[in-house]
């Protein structure tokens, strides 16, 4: 690690890389007590990756999303401890007016509720050239043609009329497109899209991720956090899996889909709804995922899992190798990895 000129640390990464995350763990304190949210997360991005980061709900898949550009509200969360590398910079010893200067230009976000993103008092154009000018160093009258432009290449008809529009006035797709829209108009290096399309309904869903597809130029990485497992296999080349404030297994889309490892893993592929006939069937993972405050002292998944050895009640089960940059953490794993 080195200092640069104003003395913040910077660190040479490997040449492809765009983040890594480094035992990320965050808090959250509320009336009931202090809780992880996220404990001991690493993980890396490179550039031009498309990266999946699954699970069930309340795992901490939002809380990681929103770690990265430091944007967890605090209180009552608080990122604790670790590391963040963002193209080669420290991300936790950035000062407010530099991380307005990477949050929406260098990483940028698409969530599930487009409207908790735009403001409800003001119209589109008005909101987009705002974005353009707090980036971009662009007149006025270019930002508004800009974002007008953009508004056409995600499909938005009329563009020149909607600018005028207020977001209510518009549909959930529409909302959506906007959204895509602000957040690829400045070219960012991390799109972060935190379940994109659960609020709309399916031929709208897939036609987003066509468009996020379309739009996102090759260099621009993303993390896309989902329910779905299809739409994973259909978008990113890597899987991150999360259980219970951990990653639990991670690798290349074939590795996982083919050659699942952590039984968490194995649970979730099989609760991929699956045409038998003509029925589908949802296979949920038996038992309940356990409250974030009273996470086991070992393996988290261990009162679900069908192999629980003794030493998983008790111990955390380290990160086992499992070839072609595929790991999970499991210690069935043990004696192929260690
Ligand atoms: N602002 C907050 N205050 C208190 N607890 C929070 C806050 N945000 C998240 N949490 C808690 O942190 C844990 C992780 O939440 P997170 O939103 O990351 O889950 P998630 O994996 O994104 O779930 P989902 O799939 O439902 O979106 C949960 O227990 C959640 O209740
Ligand atoms: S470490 Fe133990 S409890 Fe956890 S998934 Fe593996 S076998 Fe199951
Ligand atoms: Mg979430």
């Amino acid at each position: 690690m080195i200092m640069d000129a104003t003395g913040r640390n910077k660190r040479v990464e490997p040449e492809n890389r765009l983040l890594t995350v480094e035992n990320l763990t965050v808090n959250f304190s509320t009336d009931d007590g202090k809780f992880k949210a996220v404990d001991n997360l690493s993980f890396h991005i490179e550039r031009g990756e498309n990266v999946g980061l699954v699970g069930e709900s309340g795992c901490g898949k939002s809380v990681t999303a929103l770690s990265l550009p430091r944007l967890i509200p605090s209180p009552p969360g608080e990122i604790e401890s670790g590391e963040i590398w963002f193209d080669g910079k420290d991300v936790m010893a950035m000062t407010s007016n530099q991380l307005q200067g990477i949050r929406g230009r260098a990483i940028s976000m698409i969530f599930q509720e487009p409207l908790s993103a735009l403001s409800p008092l003001h119209r589109i154009g008005r909101q987009m050239v705002e974005t353009v000018l707090l980036h971009r160093d662009m007149p006025p009258r270019e930002a508004w043609q800009f974002a007008e432009q953009w508004l056409g290449k995600v499909g938005i008809p009329d563009a020149a009329d909607r600018m005028y529009a207020y977001p209510f006035q518009l549909s959930g797709g529409m909302q959506q497109r906007i959204m895509i829209a602000m957040a690829l108009m400045l070219a960012p290096s991390l799109i972060i899209a935190d379940e994109p399309t659960t609020a709309l309904d399916v031929t709208t869903q897939a036609q987003v991720f066509e468009l996020i597809k379309a739009m996102k130029q090759a260099h621009t990485s993303m993390l896309l956090i989902t329910h779905d497992m299809g739409v994973v296999w259909e978008m990113c080349e890597r899987i991150l899996v999360m259980y219970a404030s951990q990653i639990v297994e991670s690798g290349s889309r074939e590795e996982i889909f083919s050659n699942p490892q952590h039984p968490y893993t194995i649970g979730l592929l099989n609760a991929i709804p699956k045409l038998t006939g003509r029925r589908t069937q949802l296979k949920d993972i038996p038992g309940q995922v356990p409250s974030p405050y009273d996470y086991p002292a070992g393996c988290h998944f261990e009162k679900r899992c069908a192999f629980s050895l003794p030493k998983c009640i008790t111990q955390s089960p380290p990160f086992y190798e499992c070839g072609n940059g595929h790991r999970a953490a499991c210690f069935l794993l043990a004696d192929s990895g260690e």
